[in-house]
């Protein structure tokens, strides 16, 4: 992790760099000499922690307050960071909607989509570009053990870390071949404000261990440039491994199912049939 610079160029992009496991990232690769440009919408936080990691590393920060649900966040970002060496960049903004899918609003559910799929996509695109032209380069990409299998009340969060696990392990092997390391990270139930905060479903009832966000980062980071895929910790291992192999389809599905409806507020268990139109 030491020579990171010089491995990949001068600054890294994280995006969800203000809270949780994007903090993690922001504050690890600052400690190995790398300038970072923070990505969040509030402000505030990123001008205080690229404050903080200024004074504590002596490395240069930029903040970029964008909301990436926004249709031109990315090409806001992008414009951005055209002047700056950028080598890495961790699309680790991320967020989700839990409950009985027909209960959830729409809207909600087509932003989780967009800011867990299409936004990494499109980052890992650009910067993929820009990468391979130099020969180097890194990206992080974030799944999640609930994109193991199908994942019942948690269904298109799921369906989206999925598809970043499915994303990133085939651009390991093309982006392998043009000098760029990409790597997909996939932590289980992890202490940040997300889950502190989440709204209807408590994580702390499912059966496996918190993570620390610093063991999130630190994970990621060692194996990038090894490997094309890591979970985060044995327990979480094991779910993953059991989604993806030890139970047929239908089976994992009931498993995941069942465990993250009783993870559920009782008054986000609202399986009635959904008024027309409500
Ligand atoms: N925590 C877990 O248990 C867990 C488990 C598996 C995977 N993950 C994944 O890990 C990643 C980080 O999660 P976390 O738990 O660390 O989250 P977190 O603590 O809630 O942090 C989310 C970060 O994303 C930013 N963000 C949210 N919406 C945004 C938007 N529309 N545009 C720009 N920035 C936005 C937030 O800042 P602002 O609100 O200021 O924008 C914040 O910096 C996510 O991809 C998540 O799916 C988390």
């Amino acid at each position: 992790m030491n020579n990171l610079p010089q491995r990949y160029g001068e600054y890294a992009v994280v995006t969800g760099a203000s809270s949780g496991i994007g903090e993690q990232f922001a504050h690890q690769l600052a400690a190995s000499g790398l300038h970072l440009v923070l990505v969040a919408r509030g402000k505030d936080r990123l001008d205080a922690l690229g404050k903080e990691l200024t004074s504590r590393y002596r490395i240069r920060t930029e903040s970029v307050a964008v909301d990436l649900f926004a249709d031109g966040a990315v090409d806001e970002l992008l414009r951005r960071t055209e002047h700056l060496d950028v080598g890495m960049v961790i699309p680790n903004a991320g967020n989700f909607v839990a409950g009985a899918f027909l209960h959830n609003d729409l809207a909600a559910e087509l932003d989780v989509l967009k800011l867990n799929t299409s936004v990494p996509m499109q980052l890992a695109h650009e910067y993929g570009r820009r990468f391979a032209d130099r020969g180097r380069g890194a990206i992080i990409l974030v799944s999640s053990t609930v994109g193991a299998a199908p994942a019942p009340y948690l269904a298109n969060y799921g369906a989206a870390k999925a598809y970043i696990l499915s994303l990133g392990q085939a651009l390991n092997l093309e982006y392998r071949k043009l000098g760029v390391d990409l790597l997909v990270v996939t932590p289980g139930p992890t202490a940040t404000p997300a889950v502190a905060n989440a709204d209807g479903i408590d994580f702390r009832r499912l059966p496996v261990p918190m993570s620390a966000p610093e063991k999130v980062a630190r994970v990621a980071l060692r194996n990038l440039g090894r490997r094309g895929h890591v979970v985060v910790g044995t327990p979480n291992k094991f779910m993953d491994l059991m989604g993806k192999f030890l139970m047929p389809r239908p089976v994992s599905t009931k498993v995941y199912g069942w465990l993250i409806f009783r993870a559920l507020d009782e008054d986000n268990r609202v399986l009635t049939r959904p008024v027309r139109g409500a």
